[in-house]
């Protein structure tokens, strides 16, 4: 060896000496390697990474083989503890996407941020993948395990529970049901159905970095159930794996009393940041309605989301954060839903009269109504063609009975002026209640007839149903109506046409009692618009509350409604404290004002009457001292007394 060679040689080996001290080898490893169910967590684990930067970032793909853009989610590592000394660990529970994961590090630098040309929804620029660290091996979810996206609807017929789920493959997969969990003695087989990236009409839906495969969509119906009982029920095959084992309990006959809980735009909450913000909020809510809907026992009662389901908007993936999320609770009790328009809107949608042209834009991200048309099958058969190749949309308008009250649900995205489908729905149905089987008429839908809470763009909507819509309201003396979109809470007084039913208005024997107007869509969106501002200070943050509006409030939560023959109550429950933040009473038509004796010693009330129809709001107060107060106050002054209006 001469002793050119030699130094060459040396001088090779201190480079590599060198460089794997200065360099420890970048690794990622990933345990365990196969999951076996939805929620179940991923630890990633990764050292090495050299002079860390607070860019860098862990990218989540699904499938694996997808390019470097398309992740679904990504965290910084700099959000992570000890991220500085360049190595760290995550734990991330997935949901089974019916493909592997892969995890990728990525060093994003600052001119790559500065000129970045994609952003997400927040307008935060989405990360760079030009500088690829490392990436870990796949892993993926065991087959077998049986399937998923478990949930319930009523059908509108008595006897029946519909339950639909997700498997990767649509084999033959059924249901079996029974009185016990031993005996799951009947069984019925599903219908399947799926849809297709060429389904959905514009990007991100139908683009590959929002498109997924979205698996195979089972329909099942069990039959033959005997009212007011608990039934015990698993979805699966034998060769596909069973699910464990849930149970519901079957509306009653002749039911005295109705709980139903309700709310709007809620959304899904994801371990990770994705191209459009999810709805943290939503997680404390679904664990307040599972506290309520357990503490309920054996008793029936169901779900009422109007609106704003997932907030997908395209994006494929957080339909199954959606429905993995809400799993156990519509597992155990119907969910049912109506559209919203981050389920529908895109910019040819059917039907878009000039006034609304500002209105319908392009907030279903692509979606247009499909996945919400295949992913639920809510009683009736209302449908609305696309215009394009899409299948139709479904799940519109339909009504169904609970007990003592009559639930109706409409959409605010499709035609609903006179000689439309809807329309004629709408009027027949809310005509033909049977008031003595359920004195209760409560209708929903998602964009607000009433809100204090205005984007200009909405106004010429609300006109439009005030005019058309509010009529058959009150000719028909629905008891109350729930609206979704606005991000909060805001109970009216008996409205029509902005008018409160007014104790002076006609005299004591001829009070006005019309439908209470409450908007609900504090599910778990959280973007708030503002309250209504002074005109002549429109700069200034001071919203005065019209007296239309009787109660308003920012904090999220949801509603539980308990209905009895003689009254409803409607009751707003926050998702911080899981308590009580409002209330409102309704009497039924024809119950004597000596029903309100009974008024719980909390309550601080007023109300209401017509001849037929009595009206009863209330609030409940926080502090006694509060409560005597407006005791003292309604003995004093028969009129609307004005209580705490305001959440603060
Ligand atoms: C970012 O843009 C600036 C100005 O156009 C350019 O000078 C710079 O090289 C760009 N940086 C990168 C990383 O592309
Ligand atoms: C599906 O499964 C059910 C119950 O096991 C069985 O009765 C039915 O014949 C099967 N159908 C097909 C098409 O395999
Ligand atoms: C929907 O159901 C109603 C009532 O059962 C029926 O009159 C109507 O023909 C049905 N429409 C379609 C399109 O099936
Ligand atoms: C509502 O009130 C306004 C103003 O008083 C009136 O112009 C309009 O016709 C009313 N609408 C209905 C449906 O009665």
């Amino acid at each position: 060896m001469n002793p050119l060679q030699f130094s060459f040689i040396f001088l090779h080996l201190t480079l590599l000496l060198h460089f794997s001290s200065a360099a420890p080898a970048l690794t990622i490893s990933v345990t365990p390697k196969t999951l076996s169910k939805s929620g179940d967590p991923v630890h990633i684990q990764w050292s090495g990474v050299e002079s860390p930067s607070r860019l860098d970032w862990l990218g989540i793909y699904s499938p694996s083989t997808s390019p470097n853009d398309h992740f679904i989610g990504y965290i910084f590592l700099s959000s992570l503890a000890g991220w500085e000394s360049g190595s760290g660990t995550v734990s991330i529970p997935l949901v089974n996407l019916r493909s592997d994961y892969q995890f990728r590090i990525f060093r994003w630098t600052e001119s790559e941020m500065m000129n970045a040309t994609s952003f997400d929804q927040d307008h935060n620029p989405l990360p760079g993948t030009e500088h690829m660290l490392v990436a870990s091996e796949e892993i993926g979810f065991q087959p077998g395990m049986g399937p998923e996206h478990v949930h319930l609807a009523l059908t509108g017929r008595l006897h029946e529970m519909r339950v639909m789920f997700v498997t990767p493959d649509g084999k033959n997969n059924t249901v079996r049901y029974g009185l016990t969990e031993q005996n799951l003695d009947q069984v019925v087989g599903t219908e399947v159905s799926r849809y297709e990236r060429e389904d959905m009409c514009h990007p991100p839906a139908n683009d590959f970095v929002g498109w997924r495969d979205p698996g195979y969509i089972h329909d099942g119906v069990m039959t033959n159930l005997i009212n007011g009982k608990k039934y015990y029920y698993q979805v699966g095959s034998d060769s596909g794996g069973w699910s464990d084992i849930f149970s519901f309990v079957t509306p009653k006959t002749h039911s005295k009393k109705t709980v139903v809980f309700l709310f709007g735009d809620m959304g899904t909450a994801a371990p990770y940041i994705t191209f459009d913000r999810t709805q943290e909020e939503s997680s404390s809510t679904v664990k307040w309605l599972l506290r309520d809907i357990e503490a309920l026992g054996d008793k029936p009662t169901f779900i009422s989301h109007i609106g704003d389901i997932s907030y997908a908007r395209g994006y494929s993936w957080l339909w199954d954060q959606f429905f993995h999320q809400i799993q156990p609770i519509a597992s155990r009790v119907p969910y049912h839903v109506c559209i919203g328009n981050h389920e529908y809107d895109w910019p040819s949608q059917p039907w878009k009269p000039d006034w609304a042209s500002k209105l319908y834009g392009s907030d279903g991200g692509g979606e247009c109504g499909v996945p919400y048309s295949h992913r639920f099958k809510m009683p009736g058969n209302s449908s609305q063609v696309t215009g394009t190749s899409a299948p139709a949309t479904r799940n519109l308008f339909y009504s169904l009975d609970f007990g003592v009250v009559h639930f109706v649900y409409m959409s605010t995205e499709t035609n609903f002026l006179p000689g439309s489908d809807q329309y004629e729905f709408l009027k027949n149905d809310l005509e033909s209640v049977d008031r003595q089987k359920t004195p209760f008429v409560v209708v929903q839908g998602h964009r607000p007839m009433y809100s204090t809470c205005n984007r200009p763009k909405e106004i010429p909507l609300r006109k439009k149903m005030i005019e058309h819509i509010e009529p058959l309201l009150v000719k028909n003396k629905v008891s109350l109506v729930l609206w979704g979109h606005v991000h909060r809470y805001e109970r009216f007084c008996p409205l029509n046409n902005y008018t409160c039913g007014s104790l002076e208005k006609n005299g004591e024997d001829n009070w006005e009692a019309y439908p209470v107007h409450i908007v609900i869509g504090m599910g778990g969106q959280d973007w708030q618009g503002q309250w209504l501002q002074r005109e002549d200070h429109p700069s200034d943050p001071v919203f005065p509350q019209p007296e239309q509006s009787l109660f308003r409030a920012g904090e999220y939560g949801y509603t539980k409604l308990v209905a009895t023959k003689k009254k409803l109550k409607l009751f707003y429950i926050g998702n911080h404290d899981g308590k009580l933040h409002d209330m409102v009473e309704i009497m039924a038509p024809g119950v004597a004002p000596s029903a309100f004796m009974e008024m719980e010693a909390m309550d601080c009330w007023y109300y209401v009457k017509n001849l037929s129809l009595m009206v009863l709001v209330g609030f409940v107060a926080y502090f006694l001292g509060f409560t005597s107060h407006c005791r003292r106050n309604v003995t004093e002054n028969s009129g609307w007394t004005r209580l705490k209006a305001e959440d603060v």
